[in-house]
């Protein structure tokens, strides 16, 4: 009896010392396969400019977006879904594993780490996300395409011989693909995702108004008033406030949600195309299994409005939403030793 309830502790301590990572552009978030998610946070750290030392990660970093004083600065060291900044991603991620582990005691201290990285990524921004994670504890790191660990965590069958689309439209990078049998048929990653419909926004209100509004305010707006372009919507406003590039001081603008969609459609008719062309690779075999079972939407920006509507009516089949978007890389990542360990067995 002591026996058994020993074995299963050590499972469980072994279970709690796999860990996935999604590091992603706008969020980190950490799942372990007994307790979940443990972490989700922005990713952002902020620093001060004359000791170089981090003063906050996560949310609290988060929150000095913009604001802070001269000499602290808030940053984001990932960008398009890549390492930006190695010492500053470095240090993100070690506080997010201390974090983590005071979640999951003390099995955590040289844990296994699945990381996810872009499928566009190269060789050399690979080595850098994985030496990070080294360089942070981790005992062994492996590396998984993002769209392949979005579809493990929307509970897709990647290990059958089906066509599974998913598309992860993150903060920095879109990236559409088709999964069948464990590995990847085709797929397009594009470096437009949230992040640069926010851009297009703060450009649109400077142009438009001469109002300059910070990235924050224009992650905000796209959130509450924007709209994927669908053809009619119920029309919503927003007062939004900023600095007057002419006078230099606070003004209030009221913006429209038909204004906003109109600012975003040059990126967002590029996320089309990289689905259209992911879809126009497929082979002729797994055509059917796409109309069958349409396409996945994960990663937050599958979160904007209309954005399910829309593409259904573009690609002219199904379009679902992941059960949780923002976390279908996170559980992926984290559960994708398991599938990894059944594809290995399957080849045998
Ligand atoms: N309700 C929403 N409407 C529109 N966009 C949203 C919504 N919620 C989140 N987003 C956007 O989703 C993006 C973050 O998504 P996600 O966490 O999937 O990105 P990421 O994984 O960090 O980035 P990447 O995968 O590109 O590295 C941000 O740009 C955010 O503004
Ligand atoms: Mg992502």
């Amino acid at each position: 009896m002591i026996l058994e309830l020993y074995k299963d502790w050590v499972k469980y301590m072994f279970s709690n010392s796999e860990i996935g990572i999604d590091l992603g552009t706008a969020n980190i978030l950490v799942y372990s396969k007994n307790k979940g998610i443990v972490l989700n946070e922005p990713s952002v750290v902020a620093i001060d400019t004359e000791t170089k030392n981090v003063l906050a990660v996560g949310n609290e970093a988060k929150s000095m977006i913009g604001k802070t004083p001269g000499k602290i600065i808030a940053v984001r060291p990932l960008k398009d879904g890549v390492i930006a900044d190695y010492d500053v991603t470095t240090e993100l991620l070690k506080q997010v594993m201390k974090k983590a582990g005071k979640q999951l005691g003390l099995s955590m201290r040289k844990p296994n780490v699945v990381v996810c990285t872009p499928s566009g990524s190269t060789s050399v921004e690979r080595r850098a996300i994985h030496d990070a994670v080294k360089n942070c504890g981790a005992k062994h790191v492996h590396l998984i395409e993002e769209p392949v660990a979005a579809a493990i965590g929307a509970d897709l069958p990647v290990d059958e011989p089906v066509a599974n689309v998913i598309v992860d439209i993150g903060g920095g990078t879109t990236e559409v693909a088709i999964i069948s049998f464990g590995g990847v048929v085709s797929c397009h990653s594009i470096r437009i995702g949230g992040d640069q419909l926010d851009e297009d926004i703060v450009t649109y209100v400077r142009k438009k108004y001469n109002l300059l509004v910070g990235e924050r305010t224009a992650e905000n707006i796209k959130m509450e008033i924007g709209y994927a372009l669908v053809e009619s919507h119920e029309e919503l406003t927003m007062d939004v406030r900023g600095r007057d590039l002419v006078t230099g001081l606070p003004k209030t603008v009221t913006l429209h949600s038909t204004e906003i969609q109109k600012a975003m459609k040059e990126s967002l008719l590029h996320i089309l195309e990289a689905i259209r062309a992911t879809l126009e690779d497929c082979p002729p075999e797994l055509s059917g299994d796409i109309v069958d079972r349409g396409v996945i939407l994960t990663g937050g920006g599958a979160l904007l409005n209309g954005m399910q509507a829309w593409l259904s009516e573009e690609i002219v089949v199904p379009v679902h939403l992941a059960p949780s978007p923002l976390e279908s890389v996170a559980i992926g990542t984290g559960r994708s030793l398991d599938v990894i360990h059944k594809l290995q067995k399957a080849a045998k």
